[in-house]
């Protein structure tokens, strides 16, 4: 049986998204069909809108989404119908130069569902990082789903499908943020504040939130953060320095994804600090630092997908941890939307007036 439910579609470059009806097959080996209860509006399905990710129009939008497993495929084991989970963009496949070194957070492979979901006339669609979840169901690889305790709201758990997971590793994963650290945030959208909420739960000592909007700096420090840097005000570089002794920070999460705001956070860190790049940059984006400076101050500069996260390992444990009051996740959710909305919230973000917009269902 097909089933036919009404999804948000990225028709062509640049257009307004759309609802459309679209075909979710029954699924087959190793897939599983999800019933989606809420679905955050992420910044990367903006990007896809305009042609920033890939050329392969029609896609299906959404993925950061939480549900209830409907049915699986004859061979899956790991999940069942009824099941709460969380749907992942990096389904391990064991078998790579990644996973067979014990890596399994770089998985080179990873899986998703083999067949197509449709428009009704057959055209196949492409799914937003191999889920699209702006639909009443959607069809994805078994190991996309992630078992997490059913007491937390779908609304909030599903963002840990993505931005939210990538701040929270940037900090917590690759990062390493440790007991006593200094750490900037450079970007105070949903991505930075989950990475200051990491900053703050590991225990650094002072957080540096820095953006261009007093609004946004206002909730990153609801998040965690103890200083706030608006940088249309000053030089982020000398007020971070300023705050840390005149040092710069242990470790510099840059969540924007642009050249300035990565030189920004090359030199607001301390000599042999760290500097996390969890921001995207687009295709034409250069950078040009004087390699003596590269060398010489030291250190690691590292680049942070998914926030090196395993989905089996870091979801079920943050979810435990918010339902015990110690991660406010419920903070990044500054409204919930119907499904005919997600161009309105993409609007909103753009504008900079919310964290995350979350279709419900
Ligand atoms: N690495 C990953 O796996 C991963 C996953 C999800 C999202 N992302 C990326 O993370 C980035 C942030 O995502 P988001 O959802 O938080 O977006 P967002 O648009 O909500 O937040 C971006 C923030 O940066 C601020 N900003 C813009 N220019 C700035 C500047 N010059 N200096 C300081 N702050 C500035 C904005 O005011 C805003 O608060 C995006 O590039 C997104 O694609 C990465
Ligand atoms: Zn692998
Ligand atoms: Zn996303």
């Amino acid at each position: 049986m097909t089933h036919s439910v009404p999804g948000v579609i990225a028709r062509e470059k640049g257009a307004p998204v759309e609802v459309a009806t679209i075909l979710v097959p029954e699924p087959g080996p190793g897939e599983a069909l999800v019933r989606i209860q809420a679905c955050g509006v992420c910044h990367t399905d903006l990007h896809y809108r305009e042609g920033g990710i890939g050329d392969d129009f029609p896609y299906f939008l959404g993925h950061e989404a939480a549900g209830v497993v409907e049915a699986v495929g004859d061979d899956v084991t790991d999940v069942a119908p009824g099941d709460f989970v969380v749907l992942n963009w990096r389904a391990v496949c064991g078998q790579c130069r990644a996973c067979r070194r014990g890596r399994p957070w770089y998985c080179f492979s990873t899986h998703n569902a083999k067949q197509k979901m449709t428009l009704e006339d057959g055209t196949p669609l492409s799914a937003a990082l191999g889920i699209g979840a702006f639909a009443g169901k959607t069809l994805v690889a078994a190991g996309q789903c992630t078992k997490v305790n059913p007491a937390a709201r779908p609304e909030v758990a599903g963002l840990l499908g993505c931005g939210v997971m990538a701040g929270l590793g940037a900090a917590l994963n690759t990062g390493q943020v440790g007991r006593g650290d200094s750490v900037a945030v450079i970007g105070c959208g949903g991505v930075g504040d989950a990475a200051v909420m990491g900053a703050r739960l590991a225990g650094a000592a002072r957080i540096i939130a820095v953006d261009v909007d007093d609004r946004k700096l206002e909730w990153a420090r609801q998040c965690g953060a103890t200083d706030v840097v608006n940088s249309r005000s000053g030089d982020p570089v000398e007020r971070i320095r300023e705050l840390t002794g005149g040092f710069g920070a242990d470790v510099v999460i840059e969540a924007v994804g642009r050249p300035e705001t990565y030189q920004q956070a090359f030199y607001a860190r301390d000599l042999a600090g760290t500097v996390v790049l969890v921001g995207v940059p687009t295709p034409d984006m250069r950078l040009d630092l004087p390699l003596l400076d590269v060398f010489g101050r030291g250190g690691a500069l590292k680049s942070s997908w998914y926030g090196d996260c395993l989905p089996s390992r870091d979801f079920p444990m943050l979810i435990d941890l918010h339902l015990d009051g110690r991660l406010p996740l419920e903070r990044f959710v500054s409204e919930t939307l119907p499904l005919d909305d997600v161009e309105k919230a993409f609007g909103k973000m753009e504008r900079g007036e919310v964290l995350r917009s979350v279709v419900v269902f």
